[in-house]
């Protein structure tokens, strides 16, 4: 761990890549000093690190399974000890989905998809909450999706655990408003990562016909509206959910 330098820590999870390492940029550029999750590529991770100190950030590796409440329980005790401030901002940004189509469901999918994307969140958010609280200050952001929303066929698992991030970040926002601790949803649309490279042209194309801006976004797009939630300047919002989409869905 590099020696502690900033009193503002932003953790952002599943950031060795795509939307999370735009975020985890985005925030140092804000001041942040930001904890860099990865679950297993450290090495990638490692360059958005490096990325974010060339450009004059600060930031540092901080891998842990979100998935294993005990991993992410631990990695928070540790931080917070070595800083002596809590966490200010939280992203529950990692995610997985495993598409296919209901009927062909495997119960280890199902489980995986839950536990990353919904548990993995809760856990997260319970652990950072603590010290949120202690010090009546916290911005907490989920990356859930507008899947979660509108449904996808093909995509239950992924928008059953998408959208029980909404119910549980409404619930956050009232339990923990009064302590001035806020959260909020964001809902992507359709962003260049490697998540959707794997699309064929064809159904690109769909998704692009219902998109009434016409693009598809970039990871900054949605970094942008995550360092507004993090910041002062979004202070009397708490239990929204956002859609960054284009309009896709409306
Ligand atoms: N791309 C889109 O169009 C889109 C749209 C709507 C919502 N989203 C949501 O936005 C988030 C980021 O998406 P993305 O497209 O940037 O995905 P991505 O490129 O596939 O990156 C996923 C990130 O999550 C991390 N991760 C996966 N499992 C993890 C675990 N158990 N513990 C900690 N980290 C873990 C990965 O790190 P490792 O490689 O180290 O595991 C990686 O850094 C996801 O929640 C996704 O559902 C994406």
């Amino acid at each position: 761990m590099s020696e502690p330098n900033k009193k503002h820590l932003a953790l952002v999870t599943g950031a060795s890549r795509g939307i999370g390492a735009s975020i985890a940029r985005k925030l140092a550029s804000e001041g942040f000093h930001v904890l860099v999750n990865f679950a297993s590529s450290q090495e990638k991770a490692q360059k958005v690190v490096d990325s974010i100190i060339t450009a004059g950030g600060s930031a540092e590796l901080c891998g842990f399974n979100v998935a294993s409440s005990q991993a992410v329980d631990e990695a928070i005790e540790r931080v917070t000890k070595a800083y002596g401030v809590p966490v200010s901002v939280l992203v529950n940004n990692a995610g997985i989905t495993i598409d296919g189509l209901l009927a062909r469901l495997k119960d280890e999918d199902l489980d995986k998809t839950l536990d990353i994307d919904l548990k993995g969140a809760i856990y997260c958010t319970r652990a950072v909450s603590r010290g949120m609280m202690r010090a009546r200050a916290g911005s907490i952001i989920q990356i859930s999706s507008v899947i979660g929303e509108m449904g996808n066929a093909g995509q239950s698992a992924y928008s059953a655990a998408k959208a029980g991030l909404i119910g549980f970040t409404k619930s956050v926002a009232k339990e923990l408003g009064s302590r001035g601790v806020r959260a909020n949803v964001l809902t992507p649309g359709f962003i260049a990562t490697e998540m959707t490279q794997d699309l064929t042209e064809a159904q690109k194309e769909v998704m692009l016909r219902n998109i009434p801006l016409g693009f598809v976004a970039e990871p900054e797009d949605v970094a942008n509206v995550v360092a507004f939630l993090a910041s002062s300047a979004s202070r009397y919002i708490t239990g929204q959910v956002i859609g960054v989409n284009g309009g896709l869905y409306i």
